[in-house]
């Protein structure tokens, strides 16, 4: 007899719950090419000077004690945060990266058949999280790789529990203004959850942009995620941090697994917030070289979506022997690994973080070959 596809308990094995193996699994950038030795890793969005000296020594420091179950309540990173960013202590969670902190909202806030709503492009760990949440993932369209705030509102119905907006966002680096935040928060019910992850928003200089931090002091139903993994180069470390209502940290806190971040990811996490010095180096290759990418890219007849993160978005022409796919190749063969990003919905471009000067003079010479061949 065979069961209803639905009847797990009659299954003959153990059957994961509806919907669960319709979810793709999270596909991170490669970093390895098969025949090239030292291949340079332009595909993660990671920091390309590594991390601070200081952050180094904390993890080294750290060896003694790997026999102690670490606090999961983060005091001495908490009352950094708390002091770098004037916000308050007890406001904060820490995650095993900030994707465990948008696994754990949805986990908080998602019912079988409630719904969020990301971008078309939006980033990928959203929409699995609230699947495996048997949620409904809704995309709002995005005009020009953007977001648009009337498209995200007009998702919104009474099962919607959280929007999901990353500012600047990946894979485009496209952003918000502080004004467009505000206008949807605004046009959102209080009962929805609005999610601003701000993994990048560190790199975007522009007067007009808002971390969000403002707006989670005083609203109910904001949240603002942050990570170590990108300006402070701590990827391996798992460190991402949310700042949010009390409720909503209490409701996390419950269900946040209670050693989730490492003393290590700790430790070096302080430590790299004090290194501003690391930072503003960090921050000053991205300023000098994404608008340099830009322009050269550009030159070379590609469309760069303008972006306000460490990395590029750019799009290449469908035209057989020009395609992203191909692009991405032939770098590969190069020695230079970036990121197609077909999975985004988003066939015909490819991602590439900014790298050190020898690493984007050579992947211009690398496209303009490609180019014109
Ligand atoms: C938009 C966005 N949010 C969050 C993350 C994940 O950061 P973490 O390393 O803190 O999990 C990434 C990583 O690529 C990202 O691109």
């Amino acid at each position: 007899m065979t069961a209803p596809a639905n009847d797990r308990f009659a299954a003959p094995r153990p059957t994961p719950k509806p919907g669960l193996m319709d979810i793709a699994a999270y596909v991170g950038g490669k970093s390895k090419i098969d025949g090239v030795a030292h291949p340079v890793k332009l595909s993660s969005n990671e920091n390309i000077l590594g991390c601070s000296e200081a952050a180094r020594a904390a993890f080294r420091d750290a060896a003694d004690r790997l026999h102690v179950y670490p606090d999961g309540k983060a005091p001495a990173l908490r009352a950094a945060i708390a002091a770098r960013y004037d916000i308050e202590p007890e406001r904060l969670t820490f995650g095993d990266g900030s994707d465990e902190i948008f696994a754990l909202l949805n986990q908080a806030y998602l019912e079988p058949g409630d719904n969020i709503i990301q971008g078309e492009h939006g980033f990928a760990a959203y929409a699995i999280g609230a699947r495996a949440c048997q949620g409904e993932v809704r995309l709002a369209k995005e005009p020009n790789q953007r977001i648009d705030i009337d498209e995200v509102v007009k998702q919104v119905d009474d099962r919607t529990r959280l929007v999901f907006i990353a500012n600047p966002a990946n894979p485009t680096g496209t952003w918000l203004t502080g004004e467009e935040i505000a206008r949807l928060h605004a046009a959102l019910p209080p009962s929805v959850v609005l999610v601003l992850d701000g993994a990048y928003s560190e790199f975007c200089a522009d007067p007009r942009f808002d971390d969000g931090l403002a707006l989670a002091r005083d609203a109910e139903n904001v949240v603002v995620t942050r990570t170590f993994s990108k300006l402070h180069g701590l990827a391996s470390l798992r460190i991402g941090w949310a700042y949010a209502p009390t409720a909503i940290i209490d409701a996390l806190e419950r269900i946040r697994p209670p050693f989730n971040t490492s003393i290590a990811g700790q430790e070096a996490a302080v430590a790299a917030l004090a290194d501003t010095d690391f930072q503003a180096r960090s921050l000053a290759l991205v300023a000098q070289w994404r608008p340099w990418l830009t322009q050269q890219l550009g030159g070379l007849g590609l469309e760069v979506t303008p972006s306000a993160a460490n990395f590029v978005l750019v799009n290449f022409p469908p035209t057989p022997g020009k395609t992203a796919k191909e692009a991405e190749a032939f770098l590969a063969m190069n020695g230079y690994i970036v990121r197609g990003v077909g999975n985004y919905g988003l066939p015909d471009a490819v991602r590439i973080t900014i790298g050190l000067e020898e690493h984007n003079r050579a992947v211009i010479d690398l496209l303009a070959q490609f180019m014109a061949r």
